[in-house]
């Protein structure tokens, strides 16, 4: 039995500011203030690959504020020269000045690695606070970041058993916390920033001048959670600390040009959205396919029991992309409206019931890879097959509302697939009636009418049409054949593709969440994905799909039940 998802208690509200729910929009958004970026788990990967290259990226194009400072924060003791040597390599692989480092890269390098500083210190311990809050006001003094000086003072030591310090009423600087740490040390860190009396950004909602006020907001990555209940227990968490306009949840799929592209696709041009519902759209596709395994993050996270393609993948970055996609247009282009309609599309999606869950998604894990002498995911340091880990997912999801009714959406991804690719495909019904037909012409052999939405590797969109055959005529072999009208956004408006991180960081910093998660589109997606998450029958009925293919024979039955077909592109096709 299909049943629609229950509407969260927020939703029915246009809240009063500060409450935390939809409906408010926080103060001074849209310019960028200096602050002091706090990143606990420093010494991670998600750091080196991604955080400091974006940083780096922003400072090199001016738009990181004069006098912010970043703040590494980890448990090995470093200096601040050692962290930044540790972390100039990265840099040069990976920011987008990879590939072209100059000399004019060393200096910029040189400029940005001054406002890098670290700090050694566990910060799931509350003890570990006094000295990193005197570093973060130090720092902030020194850059002029807090703009009520006067008012800061140095932490008191806090004493066992005193989970409030002093100063928590005497006002902050503007700071950035970025939870970079494993998932189970979001809570305790997150309780001893609130214990330490970091935060005060709460007050600036009952200021008379709440924009004279300083901000302190957190970056949260992702799993956020494991199912419904570890994310709403993490959402309280957060919302003892921070406001929700202060709580940033990532999600680096909505950093992609392409996904944000979706809402221009859709309301920025008038000619999609008549288009856009259950009685010109046949079904929708979305599918994230990687040519790599899982390798080295088997052990610590993905065959963990949090990990897994359907957790990994499709419960954020895919229901995201696809919200965008199904989404009512919002009034206007900001957090708030664009959020309220995403959670509106959650709570209308049709939750499987734990019976259909078998029916209605497929998973699998990969064989081994011969090509790359890699082994396959049950063979991978850390796997036990046991778990049946699913490094595939496939599910197939409807929507109870005006628009979509009746109109599935199909999600897949994939480890070790046959290419990378993100994309969406929109996929139209064919014309009402086939007035060619009197040519002998049949509609059937091809697909109808597509948009496909590149999202990588290569970024743009796509539209299949139906074109006469150029010197075919009637009755002497009048023929139709597929073309397609290509916008290749690189070719089209030129520019340097951009790493996700970097503008996200930017828009927390802003104070933008319009790329943000709200709580309750973290719960609700929870909710789509939870009855496949629990299902035995499903997890029992995994299989082990060739490494370099297009994912297990139950993902495409899923499909074929419905007289449908992936759309799995050959390099020779028209798409
Ligand atoms: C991450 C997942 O969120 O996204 C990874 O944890 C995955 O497993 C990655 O490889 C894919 O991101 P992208 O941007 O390469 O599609």
């Amino acid at each position: 039995m299909l049943r629609p998802a229950s509407q969260p208690e927020s939703l029915l509200l246009s809240p009063a500011p500060g409450t935390g729910a939809v409906g408010v929009s926080p103060l001074g958004v849209g310019h960028a203030e200096p602050c002091v970026v706090v990143i606990f788990g420093a010494s991670g990967d998600l750091t080196h690959r991604k955080l400091i290259r974006s940083l780096f990226d922003l400072d090199r194009s001016g738009v990181l504020p004069k006098g912010t400072v970043i703040l590494g924060v980890s448990r090995t003791p470093m200096s601040d020269d050692a962290f930044r040597d540790k972390l100039a390599p990265s840099a040069r692989k990976f920011s987008a000045a990879a590939g072209a480092w100059g000399k004019a890269h060393d200096d910029a390098w040189a400029s940005f690695a001054r406002r890098v500083h670290y700090h050694a210190g566990d910060a799931a311990q509350l003890d570990a606070f006094p000295a990193l809050s005197e570093r973060i006001n130090a720092l902030a003094r020194a850059g002029g970041i807090s703009r009520s000086a006067g008012a800061m003072r140095s932490i008191a030591p806090v004493s066992a058993g005193v989970r409030k310090c002093p100063c928590a009423a005497s006002g902050s600087p503007n700071i950035l916390f970025y939870l970079s740490v494993s998932p189970n040390l979001y809570e305790p860190i997150i309780e001893n920033i609130g214990a330490s009396g970091l935060v005060t950004e709460g007050k600036r909602w009952c200021s008379i001048d709440p924009a004279a006020h300083s901000w302190q907001r957190i970056i949260i990555e992702k799993p956020f959670g494991v199912d419904a209940a570890s994310a709403a227990s993490l959402n309280r968490a957060l919302g003892r600390v921070f406001e929700e306009e202060a709580t940033f949840r990532i999600d680096h799929y909505l950093g992609k040009e392409l996904v944000q592209n979706i809402l221009v696709m859709r309301f920025a041009n008038a000619i999609f959205e008549p288009l856009w519902s259950s009685r010109h759209v046949d079904h929708v596709q979305v599918t994230a396919a990687e040519t790599v395994g899982v390798g080295s993050r088997a052990a610590n996270y993905y065959d963990s029991g949090a990990g897994g393609a359907l957790r990994d993948m499709v419960q954020s970055h895919l229901l995201q992309v696809l919200a965008l996609v199904a989404m009512e247009p919002p009034s206007r282009f900001d957090a708030d409206a664009i959020m309220r309609e995403k959670i509106k599309l959650f709570n209308s999606a049709m939750i499987a019931g734990a019976d259909d869950a078998p029916r209605l998604g497929a998973f699998g894990r990969y064989g081994p890879d011969a090509a790359r002498h890699e082994p396959a995911y049950i063979h991978e340091p850390g796997v036990d097959g046991a778990r049946a880990t699913e490094t595939y997912a496939a599910i197939r999801l409807c929507f109870d509302n005006w628009r979509w009714a009746g109109v599935p959406f199909y999600l897949r991804s994939g480890k070790k697939m046959a290419g990378k690719l993100t994309e969406v495909v929109v996929q139209f019904r064919r014309p009402p009636t086939n007035m060619f037909r009197t040519l002998g012409i049949d509609f059937e052999p091809r697909p109808a009418n597509r948009i496909i939405i590149n999202i990588a590797p290569t970024e743009g969109i796509s539209l299949r049409i139906d074109g006469k055959v150029p010197g075919s005529a009637a009755g002497e072999g009048f023929k139709i054949a597929s073309a397609k009208l290509d916008l290749d956004y690189a070719k089209t408006f030129g520019g340097e593709q951009v790493e996700a991180y970097g503008p996200l960081i930017l828009d927390a910093i802003k104070g933008d969440r319009t790329l943000y998660k709200h709580r309750d589109e973290v719960e609700s997606s929870w909710r789509i994905c939870e009855p496949f998450l629990r299902s035995d029958a499903l997890r029992r009925a995994i299989e082990e799909y060739p490494a370099g293919s297009w994912g297990p024979a139950a993902a495409d039955a899923l499909l074929i039940r419905d007289g449908r077909a992936w759309h799995n592109p050959r390099p020779d096709e028209v798409r």
